[in-house]
Order: structure tokens, then C-alpha cells, then sequence
């Protein structure tokens, strides 16, 4: 959306040139839109706000915890939705008050749990009966009271990747819906915690309607109605995340269709919701822009080799994901086009972006942009190869900013040393 083919310049997000940023901050850079985060988040609240809920929304950090991101969203007013120390911290100096943050996570230290209680954060989603007691005891101890909420696993299927489906019984996450009501009573009596409501999260990239999202919170409703006729305390319903986005041509669910699956379930409870959307929100607002190192013809195949790799972005190599190439230039954007493996230069086989795409030839420098980037992007970066993690670039309307430096190569060896009995 915020990306334009124009006959001169190439490839733009927003006003700026792609070629422009590779000039100035070299590559490969995620380049991130304000202009499509600012959107993305005004669309997601009117759905909400059009279907007669009270929502608020709390941005799952972890798809993109840059603070320049963190910050266009905090001034939209959205809470987050934090699963670390170092995501509810970047939350904190993005200017996002404690009194949105919601602390998710199938094993949160107590280290983070002193510091959620510390910061007195809106609500702690606990997921285990060891969780609840762990917590009840370290509140208890410094004589304070944590807002918690019940995370069930409505064991329902989502229909997506295995690797990040959740909301299935055998999976890590929640407590499962039978030993939700007992476990919330309890909640109700130990020391240092008030339950306040219950979270569910079925999954991540759903895409396959809005069955399995009924699903969940119908249980998650009926479960609400029982303990509220048993005098239990439930101020609101925290429904999660994971509307997907159309990487391909996957129909793609709106966000008004979660918003009449939530209003159809939950809605005649009358409370309100809270949502947790990642990927939909930060998706689509980025691009990995890489350059062309060479292009390898063997007998049977074309390879572009990137200076980007998986290390950069490992979604293709982890989930078989499937994302946009376009080439930068409007010249190359003409050409004609034949099938290309995309790959990065790490020695493994796994570091394929895509295979027989159709792209255009690409010579030596010239520039491509991985579309969709935006979340669980940077975040899952690492430096495997010893390649430093990439530069991320901030663009509003006609302006752009480096938002992250490239890691220096110095910076990539700080840290390690001998051990003292070599340095003699
Ligand atoms: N809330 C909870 C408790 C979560 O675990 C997640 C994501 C979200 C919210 C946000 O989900 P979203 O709206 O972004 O789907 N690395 C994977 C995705 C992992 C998602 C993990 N949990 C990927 O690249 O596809």
C-alpha cells in the first residue's frame, strides 16, 4: 500500500526512493512506513469501534519492537502486549504508559514479574497454576496486588503453520478449559493477585476465516457467564491476536470480520475486549531492501545471490513463508522474466527465499525489496555467519531516518575475550 512504482525513481514507500535509502544507509536495511503503521492501526480501532465494542488494543511488541515503530503507535494511542524484560522496557521508553502494558508468556521469570509488579503494568496473563502461585507468593512478599488474567486454551485449530498454532491442547500454552473455572477461584483467594478477566490466544498468520476465532471465544464466553453466576470477578475479555495478512493472494481476513467474530461471541457478555494483534498491524508496513551480489547460472537453475540472508529474515527458511521480491529499479521492473532462486550467501541449503520466481535478469548492485517485512522481521534476526544485524530506516512521507545503526563490525566481536589463562 504504501509502496509505488514510479518511472524514474523505482520502487517508493511513501515519497522515498528505495534506491535513495541504499545510497545513504547502504544494504540490506528494513525500511519501515509510518504512514502504513499509522493507518493500519486507525483501521483496526474503527472495525472495533463500527462493531459496538469497547477495545483496546495492545501491540504484540515482539513482530516489532524497534522503538521508532513502538513510538507511532504509542501516539495512536495503542497499549502493548509484552512477553520479556526487553519488550516491556522498549515499551516503557517508546512512551507507552504501564497502565496499557500486558505481560504475555508461558514462562515469565521472577525477574520480569518484579519488574511488571514493580512498574504496576495493567495485567499479567498467567498460564499455569505454577505461574499463579509463584506470583501470588512474590506479590504477596512486597506487599503488592497483581491484575491478572486466565489465558485458556480453547483447544481449538487455527489451520496454520504448526510451528505457531497455540490454541490446541497439546501445545505449551494456557490452561485448559476444564480446569479454567477452579483455578480461577483460586485466583480469587490468593494473596497479592485479583483476577480480572481471561485471555486466549489461538494461533498466529490465521488466515482460514473466522471459524476457529468463534470457536475460541464462544468457549471463552460461556466460561466468562459461569464464573460471573459464581460471583467471580471478570472486568473484560483479552481475545489475542493473529489475523493474518495476504503474503500471496491468501484471502485475507479484515479486521472486521474479527470484530463481528468478537461481537457475535463475546459481545453479549456487555465487557470490555482487548485485542493483541501483531503481525497485521506491523506486516505490511516494512520491506527488507537487499542488493544483488551476483547472479549464478548453473546448468538447471538461476540463483540470485542477496547480501540479505536468513539470518536477516528467517521466515522462508523456518515456515516455508512465502514473500513479495520486487526489483527496485523501474528498468528492471520492465524486463522480461524467467524463474530465479533468491538466496542469501550462508552455507546452508535452508537459506532460499524463494525458488523459480519469476524476476527479471538482475546484474551485480542492483537493488530488491522483500515485501511484507514489517513484522517478525528484524525481531528473529541473528548474527549467524558473523553478519552483523541490519540497519532498520524509519520513513514519514518525504522524510527518513536511520532508526537502528548496522552493526559495526567491532561490535559483533564486543563482549568475547580469551579466557585468562590463554592471555599470558
Ligand atoms: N499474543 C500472544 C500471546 C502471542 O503469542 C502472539 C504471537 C500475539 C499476541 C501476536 O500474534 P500476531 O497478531 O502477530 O499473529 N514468528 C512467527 C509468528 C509467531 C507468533 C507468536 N505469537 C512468524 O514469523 O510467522
Amino acid at each position: 500500500p504504501a509502496l509505488s512504482l514510479h518511472a524514474q525513481d523505482g520502487l517508493l514507500v511513501e515519497e522515498v526512493p528505495l534506491a535513495r535509502i541504499a545510497e545513504v544507509v547502504g544494504t540490506p536495511t528494513w525500511v519501515y512506513s509510518a504512514g502504513t503503521l499509522r493507518r493500519r492501526a486507525r483501521a483496526l480501532k474503527r472495525a472495533l469501534a463500527e462493531a459496538g465494542l469497547r477495545a483496546s488494543i495492545h501491540y504484540a511488541v515482539k513482530a516489532n519492537s524497534n522503538l521508532a515503530v513502538l513510538h507511532v503507535l504509542a501516539a495512536e494511542g495503542l497499549g502493548a502486549d509484552v512477553v520479556s524484560e526487553g519488550e516491556l522496557r522498549a515499551a516503557r521508553a517508546a512512551g507507552i504508559p504501564a497502565s496499557a502494558i500486558v505481560f504475555s508468556g508461558v514462562g515469565k521469570t521472577e525477574r520480569e514479574l518484579r519488574l511488571a509488579l514493580a512498574e504496576d503494568i495493567a495485567q499479567i496473563n498467567l498460564e499455569s497454576v505454577e505461574e499463579a502461585e509463584m506470583l501470588s507468593a512474590l506479590a504477596a512478599s512486597l506487599g503488592r496486588t497483581a491484575r491478572v488474567a486466565l489465558r485458556v486454551n480453547p483447544d481449538v485449530d487455527a489451520r496454520t503453520h504448526a510451528k505457531i498454532t497455540t490454541g490446541r491442547s497439546e501445545n505449551k500454552f494456557g490452561i485448559g478449559i476444564d480446569q479454567a473455572p477452579a483455578l480461577y477461584a483460586r485466583l480469587a483467594i490468593m494473596p497479592g493477585l485479583a483476577p480480572v478477566g481471561l485471555a486466549t490466544h489461538i494461533g498466529s498468520q490465521i488466515t482460514s476465516g473466522m471459524a476457529a476465532y468463534r470457536a475460541a471465544y464462544a468457549r471463552l464466553a460461556e466460561l466468562a457467564q459461569e464464573l460471573l453466576a459464581r460471583g467471580l470477578p471478570v472486568l473484560h475479555i483479552d481475545c489475542g491476536g493473529g489475523l493474518g495478512i495476504p503474503y500471496r493472494d491468501e484471502p485475507a481476513p479484515l479486521p472486521e470480520a474479527l470484530a463481528g467474530a468478537i461481537k457475535s461471541t463475546i459481545g453479549p457478555l456487555g465487557l470490555p475486549v482487548m485485542l493483541e494483534p501483531g503481525r497485521w498491524i506491523a506486516g505490511p508496513a516494512g520491506v527488507l531492501l537487499a542488493s544483488v551480489v551476483l547472479q549464478k547460472q548453473t546448468p538447471s537453475r538461476r540463483f540470485l545471490v542477496l547480501d540479505a540472508a536468513m539470518n536477516d529474515l528467517i521466515r522462508p527458511a523456518m515456515y516455508e513463508a512465502w514473500h513479495g521480491i520486487l526489483p527496485v529499479s523501474a528498468a528492471a521492473a520492465a524486463s522480461p522474466l524467467s524463474p530465479a532462486d533468491v538466496v542469501g550467501p550462508v552455507c546452508e541449503t535452508g537459506d532460499t527465499f524463494t525458488r523459480g520466481r519469476a524476476l527479471p535478469s538482475l546484474h551485480p548492485g542492483a537493488l530488491v525489496a522483500l515485501l511484507d517485512a514489517g513484522g517478525y522481521g528484524a525481531v528473529m534476526s541473528s548474527t549467524y555467519n558473523m553478519r552483523p544485524l541490519a540497519a532498520e530506516v524509519m520513513v514519514d512521507g518525504a522524510r527518513f531516518a536511520v532508526v537502528r545503526d548496522r552493526q559495526s563490525q567491532e561490535a559483533l566481536l564486543a563482549g568475547q575475550r580469551l579466557p585468562p589463562w590463554e592471555s599470558d
